[in-house]
């Protein structure tokens, strides 16, 4: 199991702790970008830390205007760029941006929208992001009804061979992660970064 270190749970000593990230062997280091307006909270700029995110990145955008986010952040040659199925723009159209910049795409959805809604994309996508809180916050409690979403993502991709990777993201502990069978990469956040020993609560997760 591949683990994305989120930081978002992280208030204050960010580059002592970037340094501590870099430090774990954690796959990648999530970013939650939120504008305020798909969710109610804004994130800070990410592209000051640009010197301290070591990790292959993995961004995740909670945002309505993802062209504009998108050509800020290219910036950290990020490795995945992942948006929300439910914005107002035109699907297809973001999935090319992104890949004409080389970056790998991935989508994302809410706990209550429907898994049938990203079939007409899943044979282009490189990622499908599975909410399993409510997107907005960190330190939630992991939501049941994930497991049946991934294990439908499991068989739709077997059946079609298709390759897009599945990860999960919110809640997740050294118990949730038993309900994330099928997924490839699990986001953790709070459970991670609230502990001293980072390494030890990756150990745990995989
Ligand atoms: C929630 C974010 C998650 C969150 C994960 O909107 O997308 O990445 O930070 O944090 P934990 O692991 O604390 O639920
Ligand atoms: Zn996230």
């Amino acid at each position: 199991m591949k683990i994305a270190t989120s930081i978002l749970s992280i208030q204050d000593h960010i580059h002592d702790c970037l340094e501590k990230i870099n430090h774990t062997d954690t796959d990648y280091i999530h970013l939650d970008v939120m504008d305020g307006q798909f969710v109610s909270h804004k994130t800070a700029d990410y592209i000051p830390l640009k010197n301290y995110l070591l990790k292959p990145l993995d961004i995740h955008l909670m945002v309505e205007d993802v062209p504009a986010y998108l050509e800020h952040y290219v910036a950290l040659k990020p490795e995945y760029i992942t948006f929300h199925v439910e914005v107002n723009t035109k699907i297809e159209k973001l999935i090319h941006m992104i890949h004409e910049k080389n970056i790998k795409v991935g989508i994302s959805l809410k706990p209550d929208t429907p898994v049938s809604f990203l079939i007409p994309y899943l044979n282009e996508i490189d990622l499908v992001l599975v909410m399993s809180v409510e997107p907005g916050a960190g330190g939630q409690t992991f939501l049941e009804n994930t497991s049946d979403k991934i294990q439908f993502l499991d068989r739709i991709r077997k059946e079609k061979q298709y390759h897009y990777m599945i990860e999960v993201d919110g809640g997740i502990n050294e118990k949730t992660k038993e309900q994330c069978i099928g997924a490839d990469i699990l986001v953790s956040g709070s459970f991670i970064t609230n502990h001293d020993d980072y390494q030890h609560q990756i150990d745990m997760l995989r």
